[in-house]
């Protein structure tokens, strides 16, 4: 059974809270909400707990969890980082960033095996009293099953793990609704493993340069991944996304799909949406609102698969924050249906043709 808990950051009812962190001290899973996403949590020190977690997600186990702290002395319980980084990173945390260190004690199974640890305070009140009414340090990753879309409300994290998981605590919508910016500050140069809810070039004004690999956003085929989350299928709906370059082309796409009637949907910025008034949208929010984007991006990737639809259509938009990001959640998403012209949409369209 699952026990759905719903606390509001506002006003915390720590008798709540207790109660949570009770499941976590029994080594029982617990999701919860942070600022960037849903995580689904276990005492980060308890290996049994935490490989419930690949189990229940399907996570490959050479992919790492993050651990989540709630003070800097549990920073120095789970890496070592010198006092000039600590004095840096008080300057961050906690905030939609995680850090890849040198680990100390952590159990294997929470870093796949490496000698290092990502490390992250959230800054969500809510996490932050679970974490430290729990007494430890919690491994989470994201509360979604494997290659699917993150949760950014308690009802996404039910629809993945009712029965599976002990409890989940409801805080309403993540504010920004995609993952923290990972990097691995583990040794020099500083490096980019995954860009998220922080600007790099804002991080950067803290802790020096940073390494952005020009392969950020693609999977890599060849040769080991910076990161083990590089190198898998990610964020994705079920059915199949196809990602414009270009807005106008995917007008000209839309126009080509109602003649042909399949039953499609466009995901759009509500800027957009006057162009694709014939079929059924998706709204994004406002592109003047990069946040607006962002915290919607995977409810719509999960409302794609619930809708009466055999697919969807995105196009590529330039945001002042998170643009790095959120391209990189698009293009993950859409996997191989990257449609740079129109020959490319053809092409997407002629292999998918059949199964509709
Ligand atoms: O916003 C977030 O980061 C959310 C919330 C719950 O905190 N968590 C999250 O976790 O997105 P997850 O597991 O979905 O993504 C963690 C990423 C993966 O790409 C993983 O490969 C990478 O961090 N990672 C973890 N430990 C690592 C390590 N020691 N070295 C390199 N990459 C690591
Ligand atoms: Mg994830």
């Amino acid at each position: 059974m699952t026990k759905i808990i719903k606390i509001s950051e506002r006003n915390i009812n720590f008798g709540k809270i207790k109660e949570a962190a009770k499941e976590i001290k029994k080594g029982r899973l617990v999701i919860f909400p942070t600022e960037t996403v849903y995580g689904i949590g276990a005492n980060a020190f308890d290996p049994k707990a935490c490989r419930e977690i690949f189990r229940v997600k399907k996570r490959a186990a050479d992919n790492p969890l993050i651990v989540h702290i709630s003070g800097f002395k549990q920073l120095d319980d789970v890496a070592y980082v010198n006092e000039e980084t600590v004095n840096k990173l008080k300057k961050l945390w906690p905030g939609p960033i995680t850090f890849v260190l040198k680990k100390k004690k952590v159990p294997d199974v929470v870093t796949a095996g490496l000698d290092t640890v990502a490390v992250r305070m959230p800054n969500n009140k809510i996490a932050l009293a679970l974490i430290s009414e729990s007494g430890t340090p919690i491994a989470a990753p994201s509360a979604n099953i494997s290659t699917f879309p993150s949760s950014t409300e308690a009802k996404h994290a039910l629809a993945d793990f009712n029965g599976k998981v002990s409890v989940i605590i409801d805080g309403g919508k993540s504010e920004f609704g995609i993952e923290s910016t990972v990097i691995d500050i583990s040794r020099k140069p500083y490096r980019l493993l995954r860009p998220g809810a922080f600007d790099v070039a804002d991080i950067s004004k803290i802790m020096g340069k940073i390494i952005i690999p020009k392969n950020i956003n693609r999977p890599i085929k060849k040769g080991k991944p910076l990161s083990p989350g590089m190198k898998y299928r990610h964020y994705s709906p079920r059915k199949p996304l196809f990602l414009f370059n270009d807005i106008n082309n995917m007008k000209k796409a839309y126009k080509f799909l109602l003649r042909k009637k399949v039953k499609f949907t466009v995901i759009s910025p509500i800027e957009y949406s006057r162009y694709f008034k014939k079929t059924k949208t998706i709204n994004l929010g406002s592109i003047k609102e990069s946040k607006s984007i962002s915290r919607n991006l995977f409810s719509a990737f999960r409302k794609l698969d619930e809708i009466d639809a055999e697919f969807g259509l995105i196009s590529k938009i330039r945001l002042k924050s998170f643009d790095l990001a959120v391209r990189n959640r698009m293009e993950k998403a859409a996997g191989e249906n990257q449609i740079k012209d129109m020959k490319s949409f053809f092409e997407a369209f002629d292999y998918y043709k059949d199964k509709y």
